[in-house]
């Protein structure tokens, strides 16, 4: 009995390998069962026929999603108490309905999502799938609709999916990539983001371990396998790991990331399955970052410049004060007695000629020369005091440095030297301003080389730029008073006043030039003054 069964198994076997039909057994399946087993099915089974639709089963399932009893109802006219629509909303035409194309055309629809709408105003979307029903004779006499309530889960689904959506907008918006990395199996999962942050296709796996390293510049390679090696060694589900890199891409450019890893997974023997990490491009945060910083030490640069201005501002405003009172109550003694001079030079004059005489007249030359020396004094304190107004014009330095110079004395011992670029294009000045700038400059050379030496003037253009220097082979200035040679009063010599170079910087400053200066001891000395050049 029982080899015959198997026999039996067997041909059936045969059989179906030979057709490839699908076995069914129905054996033991009576019309009780039948419909016991419709009744309890999760699924709503409904059968109509032919030529009204008419549903004639329903089971209890397609009873509750239709909210009422179809049984009766002629499908194409009640359509069974609901509203058919199709996914995108539009309401379903009879033509287009799964249970019409299955009844009149004959087809088998499989698994297509529909709308129901109750008479109750109830929205369920349903799978619905439809198939006709023969007769013996092979004629088509009706159909049978079978179709489940998948609203929970297609709305979970659209969900999840439309939360994916939000995460990778959300990684787009922020820069932020994530990963998995499977280390069994040497792989990583990227999101779409993170192959955007490295300038990579996307692609189903992210890179290789190889792959990814080359893209990690090489100085930062070294610390970060220091970090991954505590990471993954640590064996422990709390353990992180957090540090910037920066990353080379394909067109060169480099970009700095922040990781953040840790590990996902731990299988049985607490060995490492899964680790997890978020990497987000902070290249723009990081150079603003270090753009605030330097804005910062600007700041404070700036803080202690204006604060240095500041306090020469209160010097220069008690000098000026002071340069006023002395200016009314020296010049005006002063000019009683170069009057005086000059009415005691003409009497001398016109006196006989005797040794008294040349003596007398040597003495006034020499008191009109301190005379001369004081008013000087004078002028220059009243100078530095006084506020600038330039008056610019365009200036052909070549052609006025040799101008202004000749009104200098050069003694016999120094050879002086002018050089001046071909082309020189010329400069906004105030004339009046550079004859005194200059004047400073060369009596200042001329004064450090009192054994003769080498004079040099010279202008030059440089890209947005030109400048002028004075170079002397003098005595050059010693380190410690290099800081304050632009400080008014500051002076080494005997009969100094201290009040050069100060003036000098003063007017540079106005014309919005700098003034720069190269010395060393016993060798000479540079100044450099450095204008922008007229725009064009
Ligand atoms: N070309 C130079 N060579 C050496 N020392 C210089 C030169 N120019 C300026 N100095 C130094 O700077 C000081 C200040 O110069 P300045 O302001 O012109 O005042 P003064 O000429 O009245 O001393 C000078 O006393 C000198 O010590
Ligand atoms: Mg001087």
């Amino acid at each position: 009995m029982e080899s015959k069964q198997r026999n039996m198994e067997d041909n059936a076997e045969k059989d179906n390998v030979k057709s490839s039909v699908p076995l069914s057994c129905d054996s033991g399946l009576d019309k009780k069962r039948l419909k016991d087993i419709l009744e309890n099915i999760p699924s709503a089974v409904m059968v109509m026929e032919k030529p009204d639709a008419v549903i004639t089963y329903a089971n209890k399932r397609a009873v509750d999603l239709h909210g009422l009893n179809p049984c009766g109802m002629k499908f194409f006219e009640d359509t069974a108490g609901v509203k058919i629509y199709k996914r995108d909303g539009r309401l379903c035409q009879t033509e287009e309905l799964c249970t019409y194309k299955a009844l009149r055309n004959g087809e088998t629809i499989l698994n297509v999502q529909e709308i129901m709408e109750r008479q109750d105003g109830k929205r369920l979307i349903v799978n619905v799938s439809a198939k006709p029903l023969h007769n013996d004779n092979g004629e088509s006499i009706g159909a049978v609709i079978i179709f489940d309530d998948v609203t929970e889960s297609v709305k979970t689904q659209d969900a999840l999916k439309e939360s994916e959506e939000r995460l990778k907008n959300a990684q787009k918006i922020a820069h932020v990539g994530s990963w998995v990395y499977y280390t069994k199996e040497d792989k990583a999962l990227w999101s779409d983001e993170l192959f955007r942050i490295f300038g990579l296709k996307p692609a189903q796996f992210g890179p290789t371990t190889t792959e990814y390293v080359a893209l990690i510049h090489p100085d930062d390679r070294e610390r970060i396998n220091k970090s991954m090696e505590k990471l993954l060694f640590s064996g422990s589900l709390a353990a992180e790991a957090s540090f910037d890199y920066r990353i080379i891409k394909d067109d060169g450019s480099i970009r700095t990331i922040h990781s953040e890893r840790r590990i996902a997974e731990l299988d049985e023997e607490n060995k490492l399955v899964k680790i997890a990490g978020i990497e987000q491009d902070i290249t723009e945060r990081k150079q603003i970052e270090e753009k605030l910083e330097s804005y910062a030490r600007d700041l404070e640069k700036l803080v202690e410049k204006r604060t240095r201005q500041l306090k020469d501002a209160e010097r220069l405003a008690a000098i000026g004060q002071t340069a006023g009172m002395i200016g009314h109550d020296i010049r005006n003694p002063l000019q009683a007695i170069a009057g005086e001079l000059y009415l005691m030079q003409q009497e001398v004059d016109s006196s006989p000629d005797s040794t008294c005489k040349k003596a007398v007249q040597e003495s006034l030359v020499s008191i009109q020369e301190q005379v001369d020396y004081i008013n000087k004094i004078i002028s220059d304190l009243q100078d530095y005091a006084k506020t600038l107004n330039p008056e610019l014009v365009a200036v052909d330095l070549c052609e006025v440095i040799p101008q202004l110079l000749s009104t200098v004395k050069i003694p016999n011992n120094i050879k002086a030297v002018e050089q001046c670029d071909k082309n020189l294009p010329s400069v906004r000045l105030d004339l009046t301003f550079l004859k005194r700038i200059l004047v400073n400059l060369v009596t200042n050379a001329i004064q450090a080389m009192p054994n003769g030496g080498k004079l040099t003037i010279e202008a030059h253009a440089k890209k947005g730029h030109v400048s002028i220097i004075v170079n002397d082979t003098g005595m050059g200035i010693p380190d410690e008073i290099k800081p304050k040679i632009f400080q008014p009063l500051m002076t080494t010599k005997a009969k100094g006043q201290g009040f050069g170079l100060a003036v000098v910087k003063r007017l540079v400053d106005s014309l919005g030039g700098t003034i720069t200066f190269k010395s060393k001891v016993g060798q000479g000395t540079q100044f450099k003054i450095t204008f922008a050049k007229e725009k064009e």
